[in-house]
């Protein structure tokens, strides 16, 4: 793991935008991305670019299961606003979370992936230590799946919506596996909230306690920190 830790958030920013831009200059062609509020700042700073990205896809973490691409709470929605309506991408794909069959759309974006193997997976984390909606005991074998959202999340994630019964209890997410796949993976973590599960992922053991611990055996991992996020190293 190569950790790097920077004053502001702002700062730490633009060290991930600076690595995305070489990576896109160096001919990445599949980039995951993550949602939540952690990445905003960097895809306000890549749709500012007007880099030419027709040939690069895009493939998302997660999405919540029940909520149209339509709706604003949606990651489909949050994405096409974000980046995806300013940027000539090749293909974005998100899961989508009113697929008929679930299972069924689990599988076929698991085959999205393996047609698109990511070349560079930004990450943010839940302050339980989760990645993508792979909640703490999740296997590390896992693959996209459906995850049930534990009330911690619930609760982190109910500041999108107007009350914490609109928060779905369900998401579409790309397993732990699916995740560590990438050949390289760009983690950005800022805030105290985020402190414990940090020293957890970094100086913690490998466990599914703490999912986004499993990086600590990737070959190729950055993580991205502010120093309220490092205050707990
Ligand atoms: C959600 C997403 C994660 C994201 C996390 C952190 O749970 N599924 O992919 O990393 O939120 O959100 P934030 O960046 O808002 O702290």
């Amino acid at each position: 793991m190569n950790v790097l830790i920077f004053e502001s958030p702002e700062e730490a920013t633009q060290a991930a935008f600076e690595i995305v831009m070489k990576r896109l200059e160096s001919g990445l062609r599949t980039i995951g991305l993550a949602t939540g509020s952690t990445p905003l700042k960097l895809y306000e700073k890549l749709r500012n670019t007007n880099t030419d990205v027709s040939h690069v896809t895009t493939v998302n973490l997660d999405e919540y299961v029940g909520l149209e691409p339509t709706d604003p709470q949606s990651y489909n929605y949050y994405m096409n606003e974000e980046l995806f309506k300013y940027m000539n991408f090749a293909a974005t794909y998100v899961p989508n979370g009113v697929a008929e069959d679930p299972e069924q759309e689990c599988e076929r974006y698991e085959g999205i992936l393996k047609k698109h193997p990511v070349d560079l997976q930004i990450l943010g984390m839940g302050p339980n230590g989760h990645i993508g909606f792979n909640e703490p005991g999740t296997s590390f074998d896992s693959v996209t799946h459906i995850a049930e959202l534990t009330p911690s999340t619930r609760e982190a994630n109910k500041r999108f919506f107007e009350k914490e019964e609109d928060v779905p209890t369900k998401a579409i997410t790309m397993g732990i596996s699916s995740i560590m796949s990438a050949k390289e993976v760009l983690m950005l973590a800022f805030g105290e909230g985020k402190a414990e599960a940090v020293r957890s992922m970094i100086e913690g053991a490998v466990t599914v306690d703490c999912p986004a611990s499993v990086l600590q055996k990737h070959s190729n991992a950055i993580i991205i920190l502010d120093t309220e996020a490092a205050s707990k190293l």
